[in-house]
């Protein structure tokens, strides 16, 4: 595992995290188990492994949503929750009754209420930050529109435009992408490439779209089930932000293919040893 994460300047710092919950019969359930990654600064991390395996539980202890129960983790420096973290789920979370508009202004507002800073003082310089977002994810010609009135896809980047809205320098996203059809989902997998590259924002994206995940990432951590570690991590040396042609490309195409082997291979309790061994 590489270890060349600057988690002061906008990276996050992952080291041996623990965790474990309580099953319904009261027995213990060690979910994460000495999971650790550094993340550079503008870095964008994929992380991909099979359903129950912890990659929400280790998102939420690095958005400060849960603690862990031992180990260490840093964003951007700081203990997490302290600073401005973004954060998108994989079902839109809008407000019916706010505009386009009003709902990327809501993350400035939360942040004034929370007393967290990179917020602008003036009310026309949220205006400013708010219609530059909209420009940035197109939204522009939609502001005065409600989520009823937009597409899925449209109410997604509603979400990524409030997530950023705080200039967060660490952008967390749990399968943002996996409710929409697969036109529509490439298509905003080159937005964000494009936006996150223009507002060089760190970014650790959960999905179970192997494609996708290689698409995006620098680099595609794997992660293992029971208890949930990270099993190999693939380096993606490509320039970014990726666009079209790499998407379609057979090299994309192969590397998706070797992760799949990893994941679903017959022979993946072996592999996974041998690939944990160099992970
Ligand atoms: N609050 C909780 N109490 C008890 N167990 C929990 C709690 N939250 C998660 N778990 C358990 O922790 C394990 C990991 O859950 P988690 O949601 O992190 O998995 P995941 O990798 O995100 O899965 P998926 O790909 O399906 O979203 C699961 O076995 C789940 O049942
Ligand atoms: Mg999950």
């Amino acid at each position: 595992m590489t270890n060349q994460g600057d988690s002061s300047t906008g990276g996050v710092l992952v080291r041996d995290v623990r965790k474990e919950f309580t099953s319904p019969k009261g027995e213990p359930l060690r979910v994460l188990d000495g999971v650790s990654m550094d993340v550079r600064p503008g870095e964008f991390i994929s992380i991909v492994g099979p359903s129950g395996c912890g990659k929400t539980t280790l998102l939420r202890i690095i958005q400060g949503l849960d603690d862990a129960d031992g180990g260490e983790v840093r964003v951007a420096g700081a203990l997490p929750g302290q600073g401005p973290t973004g954060f998108v789920f994989q079902r839109a979370s809008l407000f019916p009754w706010r505009t386009v508009e009003r709902n990327v202004a809501f993350g400035l507002d939360l942040a004034a209420l929370k007393g967290e800073p990179g917020r602008p003082a003036t009310r026309s310089g949220r205006r400013d930050r708010v219609a530059g977002l909209l420009r940035l994810t197109g939204l522009a010609d939609f502001a005065d529109y409600y989520p009823s009135q937009i597409s899925g896809g449209m109410q997604q980047r509603v979400n990524l435009a409030r997530a950023l809205a705080i200039q967060p320098s660490v952008l967390l996203m749990d399968e943002p992408f996996s409710a929409l059809d697969a036109q529509t989902r490439e298509k905003l997998q080159r937005d964000l490439q494009r936006v996150v590259h223009e507002t060089g924002t760190t970014t650790i994206f959960i999905t179970h779209d192997i494609r996708e995940a290689v698409f995006q990432a620098d680099r595609v951590f794997v992660m293992a089930a029971r208890p949930g570690r990270f099993v190999k991590v693939y380096d993606i040396d490509e320039p970014r932000p990726r666009r079209a042609e790499f998407q379609q490309s057979d090299r994309l195409a192969e590397l998706a293919r070797e992760i799949w082997g990893l994941l679903h291979h017959p022979k993946s309790e072996a592999a996974l040893a041998a690939a944990n061994s160099t992970a």
